[in-house]
């Protein structure tokens, strides 16, 4: 399955903008990943895209439901599992780079894309600093479990400052694709 493809299976499940801009925002992650580690882009991607497709309609069992959305989509087995693998009591399936950068992007996207909202310059010049400050200030995107995210990344074995430029890296270039179809990260 192509981007195309993947992005129409999401909207096909997902109303809501807000969960359609964190899946944006997840492609972008797993985009500047695939070309870190060398891996392919357009597999990682596209398993960004669809990470979340069964949480507007299956909140309470997501992500396990995901299963019967990309079943029939053609995914194998491989790819549900690297979806199944994000939910938070699903860590002992996080057995490889992909799906541990999938966990680990999964949150840090989407605080990146909230810390840049703020600044004038958005993700231009947007250093680790200001994200670890964001992240000590307990008031600023209080449903993001700070532990998870340290944890995650721990998990794929990248240092927080490195973390940040790589998705910093990866939201700026993917932000210029969408504005081209008309879309924008920071919404
Ligand atoms: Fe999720
Ligand atoms: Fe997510």
């Amino acid at each position: 399955m192509n981007r195309r493809e993947a992005v129409a299976l999401l909207k096909k499940h997902v109303k809501s903008e807000q969960l359609y801009r964190h899946s944006m925002a997840v492609e972008a992650g797993m985009r500047a990943y695939a070309r870190h580690f060398g891996e392919d882009e357009e597999a990682w991607a596209v398993l960004g895209i669809l990470h979340d497709v069964d949480f507007e309609k299956y909140p309470e069992e997501h992500p396990a439901k995901a299963t019967e959305m990309l079943t029939p989509a053609g995914f194998d087995k491989d790819f549900i599992d690297a979806v199944v693998s994000h939910g938070l009591d699903c860590k002992e399936m996080r057995v490889d780079h992909k799906r541990k950068a999938l966990s680990a992007v999964d949150q840090m996207s989407s605080f990146i894309v909230a810390v840049a909202r703020m600044r004038p310059t958005h993700f231009d010049g947007l250093k680790a600093k200001s994200v670890k400050k964001k992240m000590k200030d307990k008031a600023f995107a209080k449903a993001v479990n700070r532990d998870e995210l340290e944890a995650s990344r721990e998990a794929l074995g990248v240092e927080f400052a490195e973390h940040v430029d790589i998705l910093v890296q990866g939201l700026i270039e993917h932000e210029k694709c969408l504005q081209a179809e008309g879309f924008s990260l920071l919404g």
